[in-house]
Order: structure tokens, then C-alpha cells, then sequence
């Protein structure tokens, strides 16, 4: 088995779209490829219900209670170790990861992030975007590198910034876009493991 982890801080939808997508492609039978684990750094993160739900086995890893981001990032790489996994999927997990957790993952870390990327890296994307004038937004996924929000990019979509947007309208239309390339992208990477 191909074991896929994600790791969440929020509302998880991300996460519940590759869950979903995995059932309805079966992606068992297709790819031999399955959501092992879904892993948050928040106790309270929204998308661990849906993933018991599921019956996918879930973890609780508290940033807070550790000294430091190396401390931190070699106990989750500990617990992301005991899945096995061939892939790792970032899905709203807003920590950055230091270098040495992301060369233990080299290739198969990938991001989703909110924004058309090398354009707004960081955070509050869509309103920058908004701010900038910008006519267009939309989300990329793409693979880790030592570097934030940056690496090589696997799939991207567009979405049409309206003259009355919000930031959080914004965000509403690029997630449900991100609801189709994440596990698009993903796919694309199973079917070249
Ligand atoms: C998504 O919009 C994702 O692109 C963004 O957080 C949201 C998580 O939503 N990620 C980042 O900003 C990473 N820097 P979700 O928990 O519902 O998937």
C-alpha cells in the first residue's frame, strides 16, 4: 500500500476532498494508494471529526508544548514515520517545517497553497491579491522545499478577482478550486509511484 498522510490545522476540507475523491476513484483497487493517517497540530482542528468518520486512524501533536520548531518537527516526523508513507499532503497546516523535515521528505511533501504562486507567498493572500488589483487568483499545489511557498509547481487554478470581493469571498472561490486540483494533483503523483 501506497500509505498517504495529511496534516491539517483547521477546518480540513482539503482533506476531506482527497478522502472523498480516494473512495469514489478508488483509489485502493486503482493506484494501491490510501489515506493512512491524518495528522493536527491543533486538538480542536475541524477536519479530525470527518476523518474518524471515516475511519482513518487520526493524531493530536500540540506545537505549544514543545521548546523549539526542531523538537517540534522530529516528533512529528516520528509519528509521520509510523505511517509509512509514500506521500505527505500539507493541507491548511500553517507551521513552517524546518529544513530537516522537509529533506527527510524530499519529493514526497507537497503543499497546497492559496495563491498563484510565485505571486503572494505567505499569508493573507487574497486580500494582497485585492490590494494588488489583481484581476485573477487562484491556488497552486506544489511540491516542498527548504524554501516557504516556494518549489515546483504541479498544478494550478485560476479564479476571476470581482469588483466587489472580500478577502473572504476571494477565499471562498479558490477553495472550491482547491477542492479539485488537490486531489488531481495527487492523483497525477500516484500514478507515477
Ligand atoms: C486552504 O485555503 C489552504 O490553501 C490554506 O489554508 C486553507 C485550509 O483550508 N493553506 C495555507 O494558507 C498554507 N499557507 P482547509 O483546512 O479547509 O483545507
Amino acid at each position: 500500500m501506497k500509505n498517504i498522510v495529511i496534516l491539517i490545522s483547521g477546518g480540513g476540507s482539503n482533506m476531506a476532498a482527497i478522502v472523498r475523491t480516494a473512495q469514489q476513484e478508488a483509489w485502493a483497487q486503482r493506484y494501491g494508494a490510501r489515506v493512512a493517517a491524518v495528522i493536527s497540530n491543533k486538538a480542536d482542528a475541524g477536519g479530525l471529526a470527518f476523518a474518524r468518520e471515516q475511519g482513518i486512524p487520526t493524531e493530536t501533536l500540540d506545537h505549544k508544548q514543545f521548546a523549539s520548531r526542531e523538537a517540534f518537527d522530529a516528533e512529528l516526523a516520528a509519528l509521520v514515520d509510523r505511517y509509512d508513507p509514500a506521500l505527505v499532503l500539507l493541507a491548511g497546516f500553517m507551521r513552517i517545517l524546518t529544513p530537516g523535515f522537509v529533506a527527510r521528505y524530499a519529493g514526497r511533501l507537497i503543499n497546497i497553497h492559496p495563491s498563484l504562486l510565485p505571486a503572494f507567498t505567505g499569508l493573507h493572500t487574497h486580500q494582497r491579491a485585492i490590494d494588488a488589483g489583481c484581476k485573477f487568483a487562484g491556488v497552486t499545489v506544489h511540491q516542498v522545499t527548504a524554501e516557504l511557498d516556494v518549489g515546483p509547481i504541479l498544478d494550478q487554478a485560476v479564479v476571476p478577482v470581482l469588483p466587489d470581493d472580500t478577502a473572504d469571498t476571494l477565499a471562498a472561490r479558490v477553495l472550491t478550486q482547491e477542492h479539485v486540483i488537490y486531489p488531481r494533483a495527487v492523483r497525477a503523483l500516484l500514478q507515477t509511484l
